[in-house]
């Protein structure tokens, strides 16, 4: 007994708090009800007699050190009531920062975003769930089309689905502004894939569209030859080979030397020296039209491409489930250059 009061002493003497809480629940422990002092109290009838007049002495005394600790707890506390603060320690080395790095795909849309932008590109933006006209019926996609089933895209309703790509993004651009038009659109785009290496159910794009009179397919070709090499470096060449999209005519698919063997041929290219980086065509008539531009004054171009794609090939990344699922180890490797 006579231990156990010293040990509930020492444990008193030690006890320190900034918090009104904790004192009240110092004070609870050690003298509510059936707090430690309170329970040693009630003790005192196990105690043998020529040891009571002591034991009782020294319990008194630890009461009254608790009680007094407790005051002088409260009071520093109305002393300084925000005192946390004069604890500090200036001269404690500081504690190392972690930096954060961009996600990937972050950085190579702003590559992209940064190439267009030096020759008068603007950026638009639209949204992710969209409306059946501009996801399809403005960019000419007949009722029949493949892309119009729910296999391939997730609908909400008959009318409303998660854009499938950026291209309804021009066609809001379009209703929405005159001619002449420069812009590129980045965002997310969704579609109804089974998730594996090669294919995610969502994933970026970046949408470009120039609108004006006199456009030409051969000025189409110029951008996107200067857009390649300003991201895959000077001695980048293109072929476009010819392709069929329901928004654009002619249309065509753009194909870069590859950037990893330099067309020696490799097992990214699959030993054909080419990779294939975006689609793009002569914006049909029809859309114009839909979205209230004269095809007769004007013409244009436009062009979507795949921003994993993209970075698949500048970072050598093989796996496209790697860009989603957040995984610090990965994601730390990149670091923004812009
Ligand atoms: N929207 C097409 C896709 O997701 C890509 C594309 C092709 C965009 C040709 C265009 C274009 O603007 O002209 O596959």
């Amino acid at each position: 007994m006579f231990e156990e009061i010293n040990n509930i002493n020492i444990e008193v003497q030690n006890f320190q708090s900034k918090s009104l809480e904790e004192i009240d629940q110092f004070r609870i422990s050690y003298l509510g009800k059936k707090g430690k002092i309170t329970l040693l109290f009630n003790n005192f009838k196990l105690i043998p007699v020529e040891q009571k007049k002591e034991f009782g002495a020294r319990l008194n005394i630890l009461k009254s050190s608790a009680l007094e600790k407790i005051n002088l707890l409260k009071s520093s506390l109305k002393d300084h009531p925000k005192s946390k603060k004069t604890d500090t320690d200036y001269t404690i080395p500081g504690q190392p920062m972690n930096f954060g790095s961009r996600h990937p795909i972050t950085l190579i849309r702003d590559r992209i975003i940064n190439v267009f932008s030096h020759i008068g590109f603007s950026i638009s933006e639209g949204p992710e769930v969209e409306d059946d006209w501009h996801n399809f019926t403005a960019l000419n996609f007949p009722e029949e089309h493949p892309a119009r089933d729910m296999q391939d895209t997730f609908f909400i309703t008959d009318d409303i689905a998660l854009r499938t790509h950026t291209s309804s993004v021009q066609v809001r651009v379009m209703e929405n502004s005159k001619p002449p038009i420069r812009t590129i659109s980045p965002g997310r785009v969704y579609r109804n894939e089974a998730i594996s290496a090669r294919a995610h159910c969502f994933f970026h794009q970046v949408e470009g569209l120039y609108i004006d009179k006199n456009v030409s397919f051969g000025d189409m070709k110029q951008t996107l030859l200067y857009f390649t090499k300003s991201l895959f470096g000077p001695d980048t060449k293109i072929r476009l080979r010819p392709s069929y999209f329901p928004f654009t005519e002619p249309s065509a698919e753009v194909d870069v030397s590859c950037t990893i063997c330099s067309q020696k041929g490799c097992n990214v290219c699959k030993y054909s020296g080419w990779l294939e980086i975006m689609g793009c065509g002569m914006v049909d008539p029809n859309v114009l039209e839909n979205c209230n531009i004269n095809s007769n004054i004007y013409s244009g171009y436009a062009f979507g491409m795949g921003v994993e794609r993209i970075a698949q090939l500048i970072y050598q990344v093989n796996d496209l489930r790697l860009y989603s699922e957040n995984d610090l180890r990965f994601i730390k490797q990149f670091r923004s250059e812009i």
